[in-house]
């Protein structure tokens, strides 16, 4: 079994936490690829998608389903999106692909958040995988010295990147979060930080993980 197979397993068993005549939240990356690709096939079936990043965005559109602002819905039943790292707790590091601001502004709409990966993203603890911060532009310097004093962390500029949002991300490498809550409160306070990829305080309530023998769901 592949990733891209395990990946595409998850995005199918998504399915079923979509609720008939709702308002889906869709994240961003290769793995909601494969569940915006499975949710074409119920799209007659659904109010709608409130999506995290252009890039859904197209894909929704190009299969038909009608995509709703964030601003046009007060809530949603469901958030369904991958991640880079998921801890023992279903926190997560999200931002891998750089739309971690709107992924967290549409989790915020969400009763509940599904995370769908493969078995390579669970860590026991987050930080292998460099944390990305979108930051404003005029900040990126003064926040790389910041996580160098406060964390001890190697913050790198990810190169030719502007968010959807306009801004930059930096990847900070060779940290250690052990407590993932206390880091994304902390570091959501400097100034010129727009969003931390430390998605804590909006958790996963239910992680789809891709194994070799199958699907398995943990819940939070
Ligand atoms: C996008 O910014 C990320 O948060 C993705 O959810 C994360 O990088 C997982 O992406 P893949 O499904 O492509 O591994």
């Amino acid at each position: 079994m592949t990733r891209d197979e395990l990946k595409a397993w998850v995005g199918r068993a998504a399915l079923s936490y979509v609720q008939p005549d709702s308002v889906v939240g869709v994240g961003t990356g290769s793995t909601v690829n494969h569940f915006i690709d499975a949710l074409a096939g119920m799209k007659d079936r659904i109010a709608g998608a409130v999506s995290s990043s252009v890039a859904s965005t197209v894909r929704l559109q190009a299969h038909g389903i009608r995509v709703l602002e964030a601003s046009q819905v007060e809530s949603l039943p469901v958030y369904i999106d991958g991640a880079d790292e998921i801890d023992p707790r279903g926190c997560m590091i999200k931002g891998g692909g750089a739309a971690l601001t709107r992924e967290k502004i549409v989790a915020d709409l969400a009763d509940r958040f599904v995370c769908i990966v493969d078995d390579s993203k669970q860590v026991d603890v987050l930080g292998r995988y460099p944390l990305p911060i979108e930051v404003i532009p005029m900040a990126a310097a003064q926040l790389q010295r910041r996580f160098a004093r406060a964390f001890s962390g190697d913050a790198r500029l990810r190169g030719g990147v502007v968010t959807d949002n306009g801004n930059c991300i930096l990847d900070v490498h060779g940290l250690r979060i052990d407590d993932p809550l206390a880091m994304e409160t902390e570091v959501n306070q400097w100034p010129g930080v727009v969003t931390v990829g430390i998605f804590a305080r909006h958790r996963a309530a239910i992680c789809l993980m891709g194994h070799d023998d199958g699907v398995r769901t943990l819940t939070y």
